[in-house]
């Protein structure tokens, strides 16, 4: 987690806004955010939600913690500014670097009646009680393994299971520019693959780490024997907001429920509605946002 926090002397409280319904934020650096909105919007199609892609800035996975951290606390308060009371990380090196260091440092002094919650806890509750072996690996960018939390998370919940990690620094920049399905991408798929199932032939469940992997699921499965569970992240993730959000009425209240999404990029918005429909399997419109 982020040591040394400077105070970011841009934050503006924003209490003074008073609370009013909104829609739910699901923040990601890029795309891959769109996987695990894809399951939400399933399990809560009433839900009004407000979709950011940092996509200009993308990928977070190679930058350091000071640079994600700083660059996820811009699109959470954006995402605030934009009426959100609730906001959800969909991206796993968002959640290692920067959501302990929000959650306790900035929201206190931005609203500390929002909420901004991440992938990483809901993950592990539910992949540490699939693995039989007691051997869990995990695939996800080098930031997310350099952060360590998804073995610390393990520790704390199963301290009988070991985590062996992999990073995949190639796996988000080859997803981001539509080469995910090239020769290309099928050399470094393989290569991280293979390197964590020799690290430790005792592996019987992979966690996909990372929100943009789901759309390498079918490729990875392909490398391996069927006695390996590959786990996505999607549809756990949605169900625990669900769980949230029944353990939480008061949050329930103040998000608004009029079954609507709007997607917003920092990058092109013809660049970004043209691959988002990639992940979505459909058409969408997107707004261009500046974070400054
Ligand atoms: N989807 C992000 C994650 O889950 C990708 C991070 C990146 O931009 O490298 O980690």
């Amino acid at each position: 987690m982020k040591k040394n926090v400077k105070t970011n002397t841009c934050l503006i409280p924003l209490q003074g806004l008073g609370v009013v319904p909104g829609p739910i934020g699901i923040f990601d650096s890029g795309y891959g955010g769109l996987t695990i909105l894809e399951k939400i919007r399933t399990e809560l199609p009433e839900y009004d939600f407000v979709y950011l892609g940092d996509n200009a800035r993308t990928p977070y996975g190679t930058r350091s913690f000071d640079v994600v951290y700083k660059y996820t606390l811009e699109c959470v308060t954006k995402l605030f500014e934009m009426g959100c009371q609730l906001v959800v990380l969909a991206c796993n090196t968002a959640s290692a670097k920067a959501l302990r260091t929000i959650q306790q440092h900035d929201l206190p002094l931005l609203d500390a009646n929002r909420r901004v919650l991440g992938v990483i806890r809901p993950t592990v509750e539910a992949v540490g009680a699939m693995t039989k072996s007691k051997h869990i690996g995990l695939l996800a960018t080098t930031g997310t393994v350099q952060s360590n939390s998804y073995p610390l998370e393990i520790q704390k919940l199963y301290n009988d299971v070991i985590v062996t990690s992999e990073a995949c620094p190639m796996w988000v920049p080859l997803i981001e520019n539509n080469e995910y399905l090239s020769k290309g991408a099928d050399y470094f798929i393989r290569k991280n693959v293979l390197h964590l199932i020799e690290s430790d032939a005792q592996i019987d469940t992979i966690m996909l780490g990372c929100t943009h992997y789901p759309l390498l699921e079918d490729k990875i499965k392909s490398l391996l024997s069927e006695r390996i569970q590959v786990v996505s992240q999607g549809e756990i993730v949605a169900r625990s907001l669900v769980d949230y959000l029944q353990r939480h009425p008061e949050m329930d209240e103040r998000c608004t429920k009029n079954g609507s999404i709007r997607y917003f990029t920092t990058e092109s918005v013809e660049k970004f509605a043209s691959s988002a429909s990639v992940f979505l399997n459909d058409e969408i419109q997107a707004e261009h946002i500046d974070l400054g």
